[in-house]
């Protein structure tokens, strides 16, 4: 098992590419599904997520790897085995995005409930519920979902939203099984992640009929082929603005390259009212700070609000805020296991249901730290860029999830990581 030695306090410099979207490209791989033949897509990640989808789709009867150029390909003309394992979805909630695709390819589909996780109760009612209304049949035997179409799917007008707002991948499962239902599907209530827009824009070139792309209502004409595609992926949100938040607790200037600032007016509003700046440039932005981190306070929302994915990151900058700052999770709202954590770090956070009121400190203490899950790996990461002393991240298997090599990225911008085998 991996640990990183972080040693801190370091100063950033430099700049540094963004890689493609963990989350646009997980629902896509998922995709290929629905159109026989050899897809590719360009700028994946090379994640131990986008490894667990791979192997997922090739025990369905797909075959996987990648071009000499990197791009990641999918050929699904043989689709036989439409079964999630257990084995496979447990370790990766999102594969659950094979559902709709399978669904709407081959009438039938077994797999398994994901379960629950580090963040909360993954339930998947929505999914099923738009499913359902397209026609399927459901079932769960054995801790396994059986979904049956025995006379096809069929175009409804469904309403999505739950409790706590949209659902990006109930939203992508229904989309994707939606493009060959018969008729019109309307989906109200849908995720305007840009993730979610970039699977419909990629549906689109396989030969879908989507509108509506980015808005909460979503239009789908059913077709009845879908064919092979090319398509390259958007650059991930969520690492941009993991190495925001980096520049912003480390006062430095980083320059983001391939980064999509249309996509991140939320979390560009929070850095500026921190007292960071970050400005457009050709590619991508310039985000700095050299002043006192102010307070904020910030609440998490489906898109275009803050973005759950970047809550545990932005704790680990307030933690060193001038003052007090109160975060609210309304997405998911246990996810919190980095508090305790950022806490033996000499953070000053004290959690009262879905809201952590952070105490700002002078600084950050070096400490034997535990990796939980992705997004709470990447804020203990951010902590050490900045504590005194040596931190020791444990569980970095988390990080590897999300983040390709955050070491190799961090450290020519000045940061001391080294990975070890322990
Ligand atoms: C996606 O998960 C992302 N994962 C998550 O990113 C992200 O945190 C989340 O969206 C919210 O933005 C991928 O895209 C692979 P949801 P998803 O369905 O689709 C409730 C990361 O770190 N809900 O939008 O599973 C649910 O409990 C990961 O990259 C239901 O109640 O999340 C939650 O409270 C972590 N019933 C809320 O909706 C359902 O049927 C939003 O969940 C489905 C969801």
């Amino acid at each position: 098992m991996d640990v990183f030695r972080i040693e801190g306090p370091v100063q950033l410099s430099g700049s540094v590419a963004l890689s493609g979207s963990k989350n646009a490209s997980l629902p896509m791989m998922a995709a290929m599904i629905l159109a026989p033949g050899e897809s590719s897509l360009a700028g994946v990640p090379r994640l131990s997520d986008i490894a667990v989808l791979s192997e997922l789709l090739e025990q369905l009867g797909c075959r996987v790897d990648r071009s000499a150029n990197g791009d990641l390909r999918v050929d699904s003309t043989t689709v036989d085995n439409p079964v999630g394992d257990y084995e496979i979805v447990r370790k990766m909630r999102a594969s659950i995005c094979i559902l709709g695709p399978l669904l709407a390819r081959c009438g039938r589909v077994e797999v398994s409930m994901p379960g629950g996780c580090a963040i909360g109760d993954r339930p998947i009612n929505l999914h099923l519920r738009g499913l359902q209304a397209l026609g399927a049949r459901i079932r769960v035997e054995n801790g396994y979902i059986v979904a049956e179409t025995p006379k096809g799917l069929t175009g409804k007008e469904i309403f999505l939203g739950g409790s706590f707002g949209s659902t990006v991948l109930g939203t992508a499962n229904v989309l994707m099984a939606a493009t060959l239902a018969k008729g019109r599907t309307v989906i109200e209530s849908a995720a305007c992640e840009p993730e979610i827009a970039d699977l419909a824009n990629c549906l689109n070139k396989m030969g879908a009929k989507i509108s509506g792309i980015g808005s909460p209502r979503l239009i789908i004409e059913g077709v009845k082929v879908l064919r092979p595609a090319q398509y390259r992926v958007i650059p991930d949100r969520i690492e941009a603005g993991t190495f925001m938040a980096a520049a912003a607790i480390t006062k430095s200037e980083l320059k983001l390259r391939n980064c999509r600032l249309d996509d991140m007016m939320a979390v560009v509003d929070k850095l500026r009212s921190i007292g960071a700046t970050v400005e457009r440039d050709a590619d991508g932005c310039v985000v700095a700070r050299s002043g006192a981190i102010k307070p904020a306070d910030i609440t998490t929302q489906p898109y275009p609000g803050f973005p759950t994915d970047l809550q545990a990151q932005f704790i680990a900058l307030l933690s060193l805020a001038d003052g007090n700052s109160v975060v609210i999770e309304k997405v998911f709202p246990d996810r919190f296991m980095h508090v305790a954590e950022l806490n033996r770090m000499a953070a000053n956070l004290l959690k009262e249901g879905p809201a952590v009121i952070v105490a700002g400190v002078k600084k950050l203490m070096a400490a034997p730290v535990m990796a939980s899950d992705l997004r709470a790996s990447a804020a203990l990461v951010l902590a050490g860029l900045a504590a005194e002393g040596t931190t020791t991240v444990n569980r970095v298997y988390h990080i590897d999830r999300g983040y390709e090599r955050i070491e190799e990225k961090l450290n020519p911008l000045g940061a001391k990581i080294t990975r070890e085998s322990v």
